[in-house]
Parts: C-alpha cells; structure tokens; sequence
C-alpha cells in the first residue's frame, strides 16, 4: 500500500541535573543525535538542591555548548520526569550508564517512570570510555582543588567555573 505511511516525530528527553554539563553529558547528546531528530535537554530545577549553578546559568552553558545546533534544545523542568515528557510529547528518555555502579539507581528510576507512564521508553546509552569516570560532582571537586578540567568540561563550562569559584572565593 502507498501512502499510508505515518512520520513520527523522533524525539527524545535528556534529563539530568547538569551542574555542570560535562563532556560525558556531550558525547551522549552527539550519540543520541545519530538516532533522533530532536534531543530536548531537561535542566532540573530542583529548589530543594543547592547547585553550583542557577538554573539558568545551567541552561545557558548547555545552549553555549551546542550554539547553532537546531536537533538541540534546552529547557527547564521541575515536577515529574514523565509529565514533563509528555508536556513536550516525548517517549524516549535518555540516560547514560557510565558504570555498572550507576545502574541500580537507573534502573529503579526506570522502572518508576515506566510504573508512572507505561508510554515513556527509557534508553540507556554509554559514553565514550575515556568519559566513564566522569561526573559533574568530581568535576567540581577537581576544580575546586586547582586541578585540570580542561579535557573534561567544554570551554564555555571551564571558563564559567573560572569566575564562577573567583567570585565565591572574593
Ligand atoms: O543528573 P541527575 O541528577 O542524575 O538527573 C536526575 C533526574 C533529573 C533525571 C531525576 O532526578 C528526575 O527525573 N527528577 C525529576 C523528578 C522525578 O520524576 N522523579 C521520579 C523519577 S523516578
């Protein structure tokens, strides 16, 4: 039969913290691209959480990072992950699993997601291997002790985290 094909929109949520995104969280967005239209980047804006961060600084950095990148588009949530993936008729959620030690929380939040809302798929994606020790908090600590985060955040983060620890510590 022609013409009788349906086009369904490939689109897929993003969720996290991002305080700050890091190059692991990037190499997942490239990933997922290879497979969807369109990656909606979740910013939690959780009041009870004290980020590094505004929310809106958050947001900023991610949509600095993929600047000019129309598959990419940021926005805020708070409330449930499902509700907010239905908001944005999603039915793809995308988590990275960097380690089997990330899993049992991933797979409980899964599971709960799916118990919320049978409609919301969860993919798991892996990172790239050089990013699997990665994650916002030990980027923090790292900088916060002078090390180098150079290969680990993009630039705009690094320099966001430059003024950002300058102005803490004024
Ligand atoms: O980057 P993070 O902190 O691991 O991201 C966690 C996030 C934001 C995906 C998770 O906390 C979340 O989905 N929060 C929204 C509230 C919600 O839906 N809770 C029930 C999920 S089981």
């Amino acid at each position: 039969m022609q013409g009788t094909e349906i086009q369904v929109a490939k689109k897929a949520i993003y969720p996290g913290s991002f305080d700050p995104i890091t190059n692991g969280h990037v190499n997942i967005i490239q990933r997922g691209k290879k497979i969807f239209d369109k990656i909606i980047v979740g910013v939690l804006d959780n009041p009870k959480k004290s980020p590094l961060f505004t929310t809106e600084e958050r947001v900023d950095l991610i949509c600095k990072t993929f600047e000019g990148d129309s598959a990419i588009e940021v926005v805020t949530f708070s409330g449930l992950l499902v509700d907010f993936a239905s908001q944005n008729k999603a039915e793809v959620v995308i988590r990275g699993l960097r380690a089997i030690s990330d899993f049992e929380y991933e797979f409980q939040m899964a599971l709960m997601n799916r118990k919320l809302s049978s409609e919301i798929e969860t993919l798991f994606m892996m990172p790239s291997l050089k990013y699997s020790f990665l994650s916002s908090n030990l980027v923090k600590e790292v900088f916060q002790l002078g090390g180098c985060v150079k290969d680990l955040v993009p630039t705009v983060v690094e320099e966001a985290m430059k003024s950002k620890f300058m102005n803490l510590n004024k």
